[in-house]
């Protein structure tokens, strides 16, 4: 089977969230820059504190689930259910909000690097009113195997071949079965893997560029871009250039409709009403 192309480009664009951290914003931009499962792909990487420094305070979610993955800093989660989660360098935590969470991730330095990724990955409607859950995922948690030609790929979520054995990423048991693959490549490496027929795909440049399909008609997906794939093969991935570091995403996509408003993602706008005033009156958790 022919590896998927490279679909469509979106690049990230300057935003701002929280109390002010200034991000970049790929997939979620705009409506129509959705992925289904995914609706929002964030980027967050800086150098200079007044970026990241407010954080972002206590706020509620209902109707999917939130990844973060750091790559710099350190930032500390806490939610209404008591959990707290320390957000280390390689770590990340997987946040199921289902009928309604409300937490803070907050800032725990006041220089350096801060970097990172929010995803937000939508749930069936069968789920979004399910109870909340976390999981605190420790740096040491994520495997990371050396690729044949150089570089290496963590594993968040799905699972990889390492000759006859199978490495799988500690996040397991969501419906959506997600891929969430974080690789690195040498000037000239290639990075191939299956994703399941029917199931959505994106790549998201972090560093460096890409060239994305077959080697005969590849694509460029330039850093700070997130590249949607089409076609139903393997990815196909080389570093165009320098070296490369990029988010490889996949999921079972819901087919279902999208009310989205602020931190609630439902199927009807009347379940976003619901939500709007359970949020008011104290009910959403
Ligand atoms: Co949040």
């Amino acid at each position: 089977m022919s590896s998927r192309r490279l679909q469509q480009i979106i690049p990230a664009v300057a935003t701002s969230d929280g109390a002010g951290v200034n991000l970049r914003r790929s997939l979620g931009r705009a409506p129509e820059a959705r992925l289904d499962p995914f609706l929002m792909l964030d980027e967050f990487s800086s150098d200079d504190p007044d970026d990241y420094i407010a954080g972002f305070p206590s706020h509620p979610h209902r109707g999917f689930e939130t990844v973060t993955y750091m790559l710099d800093g350190h930032m500390l989660h806490q939610d209404h259910l008591g959990n707290r989660g320390n957000l280390l360098p390689g770590g990340a935590q997987w946040m199921t909000a289902g009928r309604g969470i409300i937490h803070s991730e907050m800032p725990q330095q006041e220089r350096g690097r801060m970097r990172g990724f929010q995803l937000w990955i939508n749930l069936p409607a069968a789920e979004k009113m399910k109870p909340a859950s976390y999981c605190d995922i420790r740096p040491d948690e994520i495997p990371t195997v050396a690729l044949a030609g150089g570089g290496e790929v963590r594993v968040i979520a799905g699972q990889i071949d390492v000759g006859a054995d199978e490495v799988a990423g500690p996040v397991r048991g969501i419906t959506t079965e997600p891929l969430y693959m974080d690789v690195r490549l040498p000037e000239g490496g290639s990075f191939s893997h299956p994703v399941a027929t029917g199931h959505s795909a994106f790549v998201y440049a972090y560093e460096g560029s890409l060239a994305i399909g077959e080697e005969a008609d590849a694509r460029r997906l330039p850093a700070q871009s997130a590249g949607v794939l089409g076609g139903d093969g393997p990815v196909a991935i080389r570093a165009a250039g320098g070296p490369a570091r990029f988010l490889l995403l996949a999921a079972r996509p819901l087919h279902e409709p999208i009310a989205h408003y602020g931190p609630f993602v439902m199927n009807t706008r009347e379940e976003i009403e619901q939500a709007v005033g359970d949020y008011r009156n104290d009910r959403l958790t």
